[in-house]
């Protein structure tokens, strides 16, 4: 899906850099989908991976830029929401911003240097059937520095019909959200935009929604 007509050519090493980082964040996606796949005893470790399409995965970055602002608590730098893909992999700089939400409370996520944060998505909650909640997450800018933060978000291709795997499904587990395809899920998500967890919740089945809100 590359366009490299758009892609800037006054920095000589991007287009390379990228090119790496893609190639070895798409191993690492696959070798976490083998692990999350083992954590989940499903049958094979390849599981996962197949429901995302194998080969045929996508993988998009943005590249988040945050001004500096003198009045941080007046400012949205990103508003709430849950990645709506499978999971996403986050390289940040060495200024805080990233809070996730745990309890209802903001907490922040830790600068490490030369670490990956790595996001639960809506998409592995609903093939996860639960286990794996997706995490609600926001950004929030710096008084006097700016932020910059690199979001690869590994997604399954649009026509993927993404259900919960058949074989965590039983009589005391019945699905508790409904399919739809990837390009389905992910067209609401734009046409509403970021929402919390919102867009997770609009897809539970109705009837679980009693015991599972
Ligand atoms: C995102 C995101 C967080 C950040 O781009 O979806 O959540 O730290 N970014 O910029
Ligand atoms: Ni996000």
């Amino acid at each position: 899906m590359r366009d490299m007509s758009k892609w800037p050519i006054q920095l000589s090493d991007f287009t390379e850099s990228m090119d790496e980082y893609s190639r070895e964040l798409s191993k690492l996606f696959e070798l976490l989908m083998e692990v999350l796949s083992r954590d989940l005893d499903l049958e094979s470790e390849n599981s996962l991976n197949e429901s995302v399409g194998g080969e045929r995965k996508g993988l998009h970055i943005r590249i988040n830029y945050y001004p500096p602002c003198p009045q941080p608590d007046l400012v949205v730098g990103l508003a709430p929401h849950s990645d709506p893909n499978v999971l996403t992999i986050l390289l940040h700089d060495q200024t805080p911003g990233l809070q996730i939400r745990k309890n209802g409370a903001w907490i922040d996520v830790q600068c490490v240097p030369g670490a990956l944060v790595v996001n639960i998505a809506d998409q592995m909650e609903i093939l996860s059937n639960g286990k794996f909640k997706s995490i609600e997450h926001r950004g929030v800018v710096h008084k006097d520095r700016s932020r910059m933060s690199w979001a690869v978000f590994c997604s399954p291709p649009r026509d993927v019909l993404v259900s919960p795997k058949r074989e965590l499904i039983d009589e005391q587990h019945p699905p508790l959200y409904q399919g739809a395809s990837y390009g389905e899920y992910l067209t609401k998500f734009f046409k509403k935009g970021l929402d919390g967890k919102g867009h997770i919740h609009d897809a539970k089945q109705q009837d679980s929604l009693v015991s599972n809100s």
